[in-house]
């Protein structure tokens, strides 16, 4: 359906990252995923077609700066940093960051216990960053695919990981439950938004109605309880 007089385009680039589970990954050649799920549903209820790509997380803000994406949906977080180079919408999901470590390890239980170790994560994130600010002597070790970062804890060379809270619970339950358990608490509460080019305004405010909307009439719910229920 056309966008009937107003700004909108028929049809918007998306940009989703290659595997961030459970919000966008690939299975039987597909992918799929919460962030997948959430932008069709949006795009019904906006009237706009989507066009997806994708590419390791490090390179979807750059290409919200470029023009080569129009929006972007990758489990990132709203920083103020951010927002100097990319608008976001209304927050959609509730995160935080959380440690994985090797099921024998007994030395590891908190954020206190990483100072002076290898802390495993992607490239680009905001875990990568609070490692650096806020884990005195920890070297962040930065990978640009998910699979990476869980393999070195997994091989022994990276002592935790610290990453997404949803991404390293869903890992844990599905890959790596003899390999890998969770310990600590949430560290640092984030938020996910969905992030577009700048200068998209009227976009924006459609974005995040519809996203009131499928909150309100129990669809956001179903996605929600899709990929996170029990
Ligand atoms: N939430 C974190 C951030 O925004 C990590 C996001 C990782 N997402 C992904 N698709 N790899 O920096």
């Amino acid at each position: 359906g056309g966008s009937g007089g107003s700004g909108l385009k028929d049809t918007y680039t998306v940009a989703s990252d290659t595997s961030f589970v459970p919000f966008e990954f690939k299975e039987n050649g597909e992918y799929v995923g919460f962030d997948i799920d959430l932008i069709n549903a949006i795009a019904d209820e906006v009237g706009f077609e989507i066009k997806l790509e994708t590419t390791n997380f490090d390179g979807i803000i750059p290409g919200l700066q470029t023009g080569s994406f129009d929006i972007a949906l990758a489990g990132i977080t709203i920083t103020d940093e951010r927002k100097k180079t990319v608008d976001f919408s209304d927050p959609y999901y509730d995160a935080g960051l959380r440690i994985g470590v090797s099921v024998d390890n007994k030395d590891i239980n908190s954020i206190e216990d990483l100072k002076g170790k290898t802390v495993a994560t992607r490239l680009g994130s905001t875990s990568a960053d609070y490692i650096k600010k806020n884990i005195e002597g920890a070297e962040a070790s930065q990978f640009e695919q998910l699979d990476q970062v869980y393999l070195a804890v997994e091989n022994g060379s990276a002592d935790a990981v610290l990453y997404d809270s949803p991404n390293v619970a869903y890992y844990i339950q599905t890959k790596g439950e003899d390999s890998l358990k969770m310990v600590g608490e949430l560290y640092q509460a984030e938020q996910y938004g969905i992030a577009f080019a700048k200068g998209q305004d009227e976009l924006v405010s459609k974005v995040n109605e519809a996203l009131a909307t499928l909150k309100e009439n129990g669809k956001y719910d179903e996605i929600y309880e899709k990929w996170f229920g029990e």
